[in-house]
């Protein structure tokens, strides 16, 4: 077994934190404040390479390994949660688009989607399929060469800034999961619309969205994998988006834990430094605990998936690790700041609000739970 990171990873590490101190840190309270999507910076993200990181060349990736993708989230998120998390979402797609697009559409989808030109996302969630994935209700049905859909998908991040959506949609309710099929869509498909943009606790620089589809016709070509594959294909994206988003916690809880360091090492009371005080040290220690704990189940789990090995389980316990993890120690750190912590003058309140959301998108704590439970059970 070797704990070592290679060349690559390390060199990956440095660049991107350059790239954060630069480009993410100086603007992440501004764009927090005024809920500004942040195109420029995925733009730039993508004119840097960080988006093709792990993608095969012919579609203008750099064939790096998972953990790279997994160093960059993390990297992003100890300074901006909301930007780590439009990144996390945005390879979904592209990763769904490799995986089970035809030659056409990855030529056509891919390139685009790694400069960071176009910006992606997944669409599952509707107001009564949440937790619920399978009960799908937004409806696909073949009519000539085209389908046409109808209905309505909610709490969808980069909707609305998106270019490439993958919807799921139902195209035979007798057949359940197995009647899911996953398509293709484009941001001016006339038909389609963004609806409500919601108004966060956190994240509040990504856009999460409504989408809204009214007798949208697709050509049946951008049917993406096979008919009433849908489900699964959403299972697998889902495995893999988990990993993004339990890096992304795990970046938030290693920003804070840095920032609550540096803070106490300043603060003088009592007639010394914060830091000297023991029960402050053993707050640290804590987080410091459940930071390594999650840092090395995040990982292994970037690992398993690049060697192709299963990982649908260790993906969900990374996730749900990392994500309570995140919570306990952006809460700590905005307690052990006193005032401080809860001013927006300190990034301290903005990380333990971006941390919040990492419990319950691609799947809450619980489903995370339910996910484990059946292939511990099995
Ligand atoms: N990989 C491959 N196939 C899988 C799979 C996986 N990880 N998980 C399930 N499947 C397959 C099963 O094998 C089964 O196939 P067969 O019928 O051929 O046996 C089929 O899918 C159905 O599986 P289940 O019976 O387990 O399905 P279920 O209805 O009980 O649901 C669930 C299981 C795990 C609870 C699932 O519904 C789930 O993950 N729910 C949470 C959804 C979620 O994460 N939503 C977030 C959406 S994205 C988002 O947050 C917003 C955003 O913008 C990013």
């Amino acid at each position: 077994m070797n704990f070592d990171f290679t060349n690559e990873q390390k060199m990956i590490r440095q660049s991107i934190k350059q790239f954060v101190e630069n480009e993410i840190e100086p603007i992440a309270e501004e764009i927090d404040r005024n809920h500004r999507f942040p195109r420029e910076t995925i733009k730039k993200l993508g004119e840097y390479g960080f988006l093709a990181l792990t993608f095969p060349k012919e579609y203008g990736g750099a064939e790096g390994d998972e953990l790279c993708k997994t160093i960059v989230l993390e990297e992003i998120a100890k300074k901006c949660g909301a930007t780590a998390g439009i990144v996390s979402v945005h390879y979904l797609p592209i990763n769904l688009l490799l995986k089970y697009g035809t030659k056409e559409q990855k030529e056509k989808y891919i390139p685009k989607l790694v400069t960071g030109e176009h910006i992606g996302a997944f669409a599952l969630t509707e107001p009564n399929a949440g937790s619920d994935a399978s009960n799908v209700q937004t409806t696909a049905v073949l009519d000539g060469d085209d389908y046409v859909l109808n209905g309505t998908k909610c709490f969808i991040t980069n909707g609305g800034e998106a270019d490439t959506y993958i919807i799921l949609a139902m195209t035979d309710k007798s057949k359940g999961t197995k009647g899911i099929t996953a398509f293709i869509v484009e941001k001016d498909t006339p038909g389609f619309s963004i609806g409500k943009i919601e108004d966060k606790l956190g994240i509040c620089a990504s856009s999460t969205s409504e989408l809204i589809f009214e007798n949208c016709r697709i050509p049946k070509e951008n049917m993406l994998g096979k008919e009433g594959k849908g489900f699964k294909i959403a299972m697998v994206g889902l495995d893999g988006g988990r990993v993004g988003m339990a890096a992304q916690a795990l970046g938030l809880a290693k920003g804070a834990f840095e920032e609550t360091v540096k803070y106490l090492k300043e603060r003088n009371q009592f007639g010394k430094p914060l830091i000297k005080f023991q029960g402050l040290q053993w707050y640290l220690v804590e987080m410091h605990s459940k930071i390594e704990s999650a840092r090395w189940l995040v990982y292994h789990a970037s690992y398993l998936k690049q060697s192709g090995k299963p990982f649908t389980k260790e993906a969900a316990t990374a996730k749900l690790v990392a994500s309570e993890t995140a919570m306990f120690v952006t809460h700590k750190a905005v307690q052990m700041h006193g005032g401080y912590g809860f001013m927006k003058d300190y990034p301290l309140e903005r990380m333990m609000r971006d941390a919040k959301i990492t419990e319950i998108y691609e799947g809450t704590s619980e489903i995370m739970k339910i996910v484990i439970a059946s292939q511990i059970t099995r």
